[in-house]
């Protein structure tokens, strides 16, 4: 459980309030939720909010990324009601304190949690729009998402690692805004799942690949369920932080999803940092290391599914 949920529970627990990012806790009630999360989304027992609703009180979780955190609270304006608002200080609650002024503000168990003048926060802005990060971008993203406004180092890396030519079936567990997945496409596959737990990454990336038929997006959190399966083949560039904490229990649990997911001889072409410890799960997997690359910090990993 989240700290920071834990002690807005603590103080504004049993509100009827609209709850903007964060996720469920036995005692708050949500009226209503934004949460584009599937994984913290599954738990919350309110329904979507509708953006027009307006409610006499609205909580605020921070999120590891303070231009979204910004455009939640944003969205708090609009919402109506007081606005509660809770940090944990390593997402920078003190940041937030000095930069907000709060009307009232309470510490505990290293957060921050803070009423806010609904007056002084922005006035623009939508954690669920999708834009052009910059002018002469080609794509389109959001704070939030993973490295939403370029394309990360060990994605191209695994780019360079993988053939020329796909074929079959195949998955990109993990899409974010899916700049991996439109390369993929470019390599010939008859399909590609476009699999993430953020609604906006899958929404991102069918827009970015240009809504081609061979895409289908699926919003799914990939530790709690299963994608369609029998691929002939996976890309996965694992997470490995949750919440903005590293969690290799996270990519591991990435990294047996996708070996249950491929089809018996179905191959993985993967992509970490080289210091996590997948290599030592793959036996475990069932899956049979045919080539491990070193390269820029990080390690690249072609593997086979055991017939
Ligand atoms: C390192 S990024 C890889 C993005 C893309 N495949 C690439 O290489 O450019 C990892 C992605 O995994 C997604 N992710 C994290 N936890 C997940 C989960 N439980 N289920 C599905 N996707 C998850 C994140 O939202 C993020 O987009």
């Amino acid at each position: 459980m989240r700290a920071a949920l834990e002690v807005l529970a603590r103080q504004r627990g049993g509100v009827a309030a609209l709850q903007l990012a964060g996720g469920p806790h036995p005692v708050l009630r949500p009226a209503a939720v934004l949460q584009p999360d599937r994984g913290q989304r599954i738990g919350l027992d309110a329904p979507d909010w509708d953006g027009q609703q307006k409610f006499p009180e609205v909580h605020v979780l921070a999120t590891p990324s303070r231009e979204e955190t910004r455009e939640y609270l944003a969205l708090a304006r609009r919402a109506g009601g007081r606005v509660f608002f809770c940090a944990e200080n390593r997402l920078g609650a003190d940041g937030w304190r000095k930069k907000l002024k709060p009307l009232d503000s309470f510490s505990q168990h290293h957060c921050r949690l803070m009423e806010l003048d609904p007056e002084s926060l922005p006035e623009q802005g939508d954690p669920l729009a999708l834009r052009l990060p910059y002018p002469e971008a080609d794509f389109i993203s959001c704070p939030g998402l993973f490295s939403w406004d370029r394309f990360d180092p060990g994605s191209q890396l695994l780019l360079e690692f993988l053939p020329a030519h796909l074929s079959g079936r195949g998955a990109d567990l993990g899409c974010g805004p899916g700049l991996l997945a439109r390369q993929l496409l470019k390599r010939g596959c008859a399909q590609l799942d476009l699999v993430d737990v953020d609604q906006r990454a899958v929404r991102a990336a069918q827009a970015n690949c240009e809504h081609d038929q061979r895409c289908r997006g699926l919003w799914l959190d990939l530790v709690k369920e299963k994608p369609p399966g029998g691929y002939d083949w996976v890309t996965l560039n694992p997470p490995f932080h949750g919440s903005g904490q590293e969690d290799r229990a996270l990519g591991l649990a990435m990294l047996g999803r996708a070996a249950s997911a491929l089809r018996k001889s179905g191959i993985l072409w993967m992509v970490a940092n080289q210091h996590l410890p997948y290599q030592e799960a793959l036996a475990l997997l069932n899956l049979q290391l045919l080539e491990v690359r070193q390269q820029r910090g990080y390690k690249l990993f072609q593997c086979q599914k055991n017939a």
